[in-house]
């Protein structure tokens, strides 16, 4: 005999994935030069997308704009849900705690030492953490990004991918639900690359963390994207899996595999 319930069971449909960001339409100039010219796309809850693209396509414009950094001059950006539109200063701040930004250039701060930088997070929105929790997450966070015994190092002293790793340290700091890495393996050899791809499939498993990352790392992007999409002359050339834009016979699409 069938359960009650059982037919109600089987009616059901599968549950509408959630989308950790969502851009849609969004157009973006400056002053005459049109970069961004209605660009749609999304982040399901718990994956990577990679966002390719030649240098000046908008990519780094498209990031900044998903933490409200950007305002798009059309468009709308949605976030856990949320519009940021609709968003107080407050309510925007509350998002912001909820997103690690690792930006192009690492972007740290040059008079702290590589401990305050990963620190800085904790220190304006863990106040109540005591000196000796401060220094253990933030030995924690470096192992993670593996770079340990910088701690006192000023970033000067730093070369370029160590900066990057410091900066994912930090984007890191406050336990995001996403995050935003803007070319994350620049700058670092092969084998640096690969411990950060590393970093960010154990931060998706473990964490269910949702991630958008800028990268002309073709290997990078292969190895830790859900999904790519390929942006041109202020468009979405195309939106897919690695196996996808293989596949696809767009004249841009081969030249960029190709070219990377
Ligand atoms: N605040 C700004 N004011 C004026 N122009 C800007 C501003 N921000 C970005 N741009 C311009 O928008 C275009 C896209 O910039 P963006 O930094 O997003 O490129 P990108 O795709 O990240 O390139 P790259 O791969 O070299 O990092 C560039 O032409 C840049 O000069
Ligand atoms: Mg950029």
């Amino acid at each position: 005999m069938t359960a009650p319930g059982a037919m109600q069971e089987s009616k059901k449909t599968e549950p509408v994935t959630s989308l950790a960001v969502a851009i849609d339409q969004v157009h973006q100039s400056f002053g005459t030069h049109r970069v961004l010219d209605g660009v749609s796309l999304s982040v399901a809850s718990g994956k990577t997308l990679a966002v390719l693209g030649r240098s000046g396509t908008g990519k780094s414009v498209l990031l900044r704009m998903v933490i409200g950094l950007q305002k798009p001059d059309a468009g709308s950006v949605r976030i856990l849900g949320q519009d940021l539109n609709g968003l107080t200063l407050d309510e925007l701040g509350e998002i912001r705690k909820r997103t690690g930004f690792l930006f192009q250039h690492a972007a740290l701060y040059d008079s702290l030492t590589v401990e305050d930088n990963v620190a800085f997070p904790l220190d304006h929105h863990r106040k109540g953490m005591t000196a000796a929790e401060r220094s253990e997450r933030v030995n924690t966070l470096l192992a993670e990004v593996g770079i340990e015994g910088s701690l006192k190092k000023m970033p000067s002293e730093l070369s370029g991918g160590m900066q990057k790793r410091v900066g994912l340290a930090r984007a890191l700091a406050l336990n995001p639900e996403i995050l935003l890495l803007d070319e994350p393996t620049a700058g670092l050899d092969p084998i640096g690359s690969g411990e950060i791809d590393d970093l960010v499939l154990k931060l998706k498993e473990e964490r269910h963390m949702s991630s958008i990352v800028v990268t002309h790392d073709m290997h990078s992007a292969k190895t830790i994207a859900d999904r790519l999409v390929l942006l041109d002359k202020g468009h979405v050339v195309i939106e897919g899996t690695f196996d996808d834009l293989k596949r696809s016979d767009n004249d841009f699409v081969r030249l960029f595999l190709k070219q990377s």
